[in-house]
């Protein structure tokens, strides 16, 4: 019985198959509705002189062509896209305005700093989610600074290098949030400074810091997007070193093999 009732099943299952195959081709398919039929595309190049319809900017639909067909294929941008991001518009800053740097608030942006590095000199992780973590897009908002809903993005205190990524570390995805990834490590970190030396009371500061990866003093120190407290009273000056002293150590400008009897790092943790 079983035997006898197989291939009448097995007939039933592909004639069903075929039909539905049939059936879907016919059904369902998108019909495109942007293209025009005019053959307005300049194919001269194209053999035998093909012409193949234009895309209206309205509602587009790119047609398919051949790999041959590309160069000349009309696949350009929508109507309404820029080649260059729009600069939302940003408050004026008066370079020349009376700075009142205050303790409060340096000691907070020095918080805020710590809690984004492992420690001191050490790439900020990115406190934000990233969508799009090309070079292109970190600089949209953190080349020259921007300011949006309430918050500032600093401006980066290096020269532009690539691939942001591979050392500022973004947030992790959805599912690893919370998890504890961190690496045992027996690493500890100078002590960041509070202040630098002075000669006298009123004498520029010498920089209590490195000046790697902090080219751009007034990233940090004042400028539009600068952290609050830490500004000087004077971000218009242009050469920051002609007055305050780097430190020759701190920069590990002078190998200590070749001077042996250099001060070990020195870091005024006041
Ligand atoms: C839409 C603008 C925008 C884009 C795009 C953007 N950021 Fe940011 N970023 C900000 C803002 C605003 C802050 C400040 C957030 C805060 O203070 O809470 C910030 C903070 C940061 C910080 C912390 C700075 C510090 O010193 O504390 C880092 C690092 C950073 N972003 C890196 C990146 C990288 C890398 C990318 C690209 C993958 C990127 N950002 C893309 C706006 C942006
Ligand atoms: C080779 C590693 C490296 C790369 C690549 C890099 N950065 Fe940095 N970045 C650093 C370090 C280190 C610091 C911290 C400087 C400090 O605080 O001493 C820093 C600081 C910053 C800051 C914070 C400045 C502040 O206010 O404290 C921003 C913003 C930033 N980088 C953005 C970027 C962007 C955007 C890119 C890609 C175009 C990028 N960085 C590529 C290492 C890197
Ligand atoms: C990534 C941020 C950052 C950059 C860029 C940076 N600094 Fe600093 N600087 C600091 C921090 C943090 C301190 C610690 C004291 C403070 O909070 O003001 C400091 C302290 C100083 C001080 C001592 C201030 C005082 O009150 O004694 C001087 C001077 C100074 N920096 C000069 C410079 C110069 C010059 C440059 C450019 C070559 C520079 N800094 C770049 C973050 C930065
Ligand atoms: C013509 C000399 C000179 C130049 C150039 C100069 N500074 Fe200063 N800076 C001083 C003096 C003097 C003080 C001490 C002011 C005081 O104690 O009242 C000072 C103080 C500071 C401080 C400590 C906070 C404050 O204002 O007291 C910082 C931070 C600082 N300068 C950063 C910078 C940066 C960043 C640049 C480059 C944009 C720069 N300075 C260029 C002379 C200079």
């Amino acid at each position: 019985m079983i035997k006898r009732l197989t291939p009448i099943l097995l007939a039933c299952v592909i004639g069903i198959a075929v039909v539905g195959y049939f059936v879907g081709l016919s059904d369902g398919v998108p019909k495109p509705a942007g293209l025009s039929g005019a053959g307005a595309l300049e194919a001269s190049w194209l053999p035998g002189g093909e012409h193949h319809a234009s895309v209206s900017a309205e509602n587009k639909v790119v047609p398919a062509v051949t790999y041959g067909q590309i160069p000349g294929a009309a696949m350009g941008p929508t109507a309404g896209f820029q080649a260059s991001a729009k600069m939302l518009p940003q408050p004026a800053y008066d370079l020349f305005a009376e700075v009142h740097p205050s303790e409060a608030e340096k000691a907070e942006s020095g918080k805020i700093r710590a809690s984004r590095r492992a420690y001191n000199g050490a790439p900020p992780v990115i406190p934000h989610a990233v969508q799009n973590t090309t070079d292109a897009a970190c600089y949209a908002c953190h080349s020259q600074g921007m300011r949006l809903a309430g918050l500032k993005a600093s401006v980066m205190s290096h020269p532009f290098l690539a691939n942001c990524t591979q050392c500022h570390a973004p947030p992790p995805p959805e599912p690893f949030k919370g998890a504890d990834t961190g690496v045992q490590s027996s690493f500890v970190g100078l002590p960041a400074p509070k202040a630098g030396k002075r000669a006298f009371p009123g004498a520029p500061p010498t920089i209590p810091h490195s000046q790697w990866m902090r080219q751009n003093c007034t990233a940090c120190h004042g400028g539009p997007n600068g952290w609050a407290g830490m500004e000087s009273t004077h971000p218009w000056r242009t050469n920051c070193t002609q007055c305050h002293a780097p430190s020759a150590v701190l920069d590990q400008a002078i190998p200590a093999a070749v001077v042996p009897m250099l001060p070990p790092l020195e870091v005024v943790a006041e």
